[in-house]
C-alpha cells in the first residue's frame, strides 16, 4: 500500500485555542462562565439531548464524558460492560507465559481469570475457579508440572482444562459418580485471541470476531505482521497511575500535548511533525514524520522489521486500540501498553517492548527501555490531574479542539456510543 494513501496531513486551526486562552486570561468572568454552564444544560434539557448524545456531537459542539465516568463507581460499572466486557480488552502478553504449563492467574475487572500454555503451545485463558466448590485454582504465577490439582479437594484439570481427576467424589475410594460427569466439568474457557502478543479477551463471549472487530488496524499495519520478540526482563516495567483508564487513552492519542509535556521529544518530533489517525469505533492516535532511531556509542542500532514500505523509514505511529491497549510501531521495535482498570481511580499500565530478531544489544535495549518510560512517566501528572479535575461539579465535559482533538474526541464518541446502545 502506496504510504500517501493513508497517510493524512494535519489541518491547525487555532481560533479556538485564542479563544480558550482569551478566557484563561479573564476576558469572560467566572460567574459569566457559571451562567453560560448553566444555559447549556438548560438548553441541552430543552433539546431532549441526553448527556451521551452531546458527547457524539460534532466535534465543534461535543462535549466530552461527564464526570460521573471516571468518579462514580455504579457509572463506571455500567460502563465496564458496556466498553470493556463486551468488547475485546487486552489483559497480558504471550511473553507472561513463555513455556508449556506457565499459569499466571489475573484479576480483570474483578473476575478471577487463568492465563495458561498448554503443551501444544497455545495460550488459553480460563477462569480461575474450581468447578466443584469454586475455589481459587492458581493462587500465585508458577509453572505446572501434570495437572492443575485444586487445593480444596484434589479435583484435578489436565492443561488444556479437562477436568482428569476426582478422587473420593462417589465416597472413600471411588474417584467417581454417575452424578458427576467429568466430560461437561472442565474449566470454563474465556474467550482470546492473540495478535502483536496481546491477549485479548471478550468476556462476554458475544462480540464480533477479533479480525473483524480490527480488520482496519490489522489492514493499516499489514506490513508489521511478522514475528516480534519480546526484549525480555529489561523490556517491561509497570506504572501505576492514579486515574481512570480512560484518561490514559484519551491522552495517549492526541499529539497536541508534547510541546509542554514531552519538551524532550518535541525537540526533534515537533506538533507540526505529526497527523493524526481515526478510525471511527476502533482506533485512534498520532503519527510522526520524524522517528529517529536510537543509537548505540558506536552508532549500533536495532535491526529493522522485514520489508517495509518508505513510509516507515522515518515514520512511526501510536494507536489506542479501543478499549484499552495502546500500541507504538517503528521501523526497528513496537511496544504494546496494556491498562488494567484496577479501580475506578487505578490503572496499571503494563508495557512490553518488542523487536525484530530475538538477539538484540542488551545495552541498547535498556537504553530504549529508559527512553520510553521517561516519556510514559511524564504524562502520569496530566492525566492523574485530569482525574482529580473531574470532582470539580462545574466541569461539564470539557471541550475538544477541533483540530487538535480529533483523535481524542473519536475515543469518547465510541466509549458514549457503546453506553448509549447498549441502554437501548
Ligand atoms: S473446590 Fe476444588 S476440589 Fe473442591
Ligand atoms: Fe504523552
Amino acid at each position: 500500500m502506496a504510504a500517501d494513501a493513508w497517510v493524512k496531513t494535519p489541518n491547525y486551526d487555532t481560533t479556538d485555542v485564542a479563544h480558550t486562552q482569551d478566557m484563561r486570561r479573564g476576558a469572560v468572568p467566572e460567574s459569566a462562565c457559571h451562567l453560560m454552564t448553566k444555559g447549556l444544560t438548560a438548553m441541552t434539557d430543552a433539546l431532549h439531548i441526553t448527556a451521551l448524545e452531546q458527547v457524539q456531537a460534532p466535534i465543534e459542539r461535543a462535549r466530552g464524558l461527564p464526570n460521573a465516568h471516571y468518579t462514580d463507581p455504579a457509572t463506571i460499572a455500567e460502563e465496564n460492560t458496556a466498553v470493556l466486557a463486551s468488547t475485546w480488552a487486552g489483559l497480558a502478553v504471550g511473553a507472561d507465559v513463555p513455556a508449556p504449563g506457565d499459569a499466571v492467574p489475573l484479576t480483570f475487572l474483578g473476575q478471577p481469570l487463568l492465563l495458561l500454555r498448554d503443551d501444544a503451545g497455545d495460550i488459553r485463558v480460563f477462569q480461575n475457579i474450581c468447578r466443584h466448590r469454586g475455589m481459587i485454582l492458581v493462587s500465585a504465577p508458577r509453572r505446572i508440572e501434570g495437572a492443575i490439582r485444586c487445593p480444596y479437594h484434589s479435583w484435578c484439570y489436565a492443561r488444556d482444562g479437562h477436568l482428569v481427576a476426582t478422587p473420593h467424589v462417589g465416597g472413600p475410594g471411588q474417584n467417581s459418580h454417575k452424578g458427576i460427569d467429568r466430560a461437561t466439568l472442565g474449566l470454563i474457557e474465556v474467550r482470546s485471541h492473540i495478535w502483536r502478543d496481546v491477549i485479548f479477551v471478550n468476556l462476554s463471549g458475544d462480540a464480533p470476531g477479533f479480525t473483524d472487530t480490527h480488520a482496519a488496524l490489522l489492514a493499516r499495519w499489514a506490513e508489521f505482521e511478522q514475528p516480534i520478540f519480546h526484549g525480555g526482563p529489561d523490556s517491561r516495567f509497570q506504572l501505576q497511575v492514579a486515574a481512570n483508564w480512560k484518561l490514559a487513552v484519551e491522552n495517549y492519542c492526541e499529539s497536541y500535548h508534547l510541546p509542554w509535556v514531552h519538551p524532550g521529544l518535541n525537540s526533534y518530533s515537533r506538533l507540526e511533525d505529526h497527523y493524526h489517525i481515526q478510525e471511527p469505533g476502533a482506533f485512534s492516535g498520532q503519527g510522526t514524520y520524524v522517528y529517529r532511531q536510537l543509537q548505540g556509542k558506536d552508532g549500533q542500532t536495532f535491526p529493522d522489521f522485514n520489508g517495509l514500505g518508505r513510509h516507515w523509514n522515518r515514520g512511526a505511529e501510536y494507536i489506542a486500540a479501543f478499549p484499552n491497549v495502546l500500541f507504538g510501531v517503528h521501523r526497528d521495535h513496537s511496544y504494546a501498553i496494556i491498562l488494567d482498570p484496577v479501580a475506578h481511580n487505578q490503572t496499571r499500565e503494563h508495557v512490553h517492548i518488542y523487536y525484530a530478531t530475538p538477539d538484540t544489544d542488551p545495552d541498547l535495549r535498556v537504553k530504549n527501555a529508559a527512553l520510553w518510560k521517561g516519556v510514559f512517566v511524564e504524562d502520569i501528572f496530566v492525566v492523574e490531574g485530569m482525574q482529580t479535575g473531574r470532582a470539580a461539579p462545574g466541569f461539564d465535559g470539557g471541550r475538544f479542539s477541533p483540530a487538535m482533538d480529533g483523535p481524542t474526541h473519536l475515543f469518547h464518541a465510541w466509549v458514549a456510543g457503546r453506553i448509549a446502545a447498549r441502554r437501548g
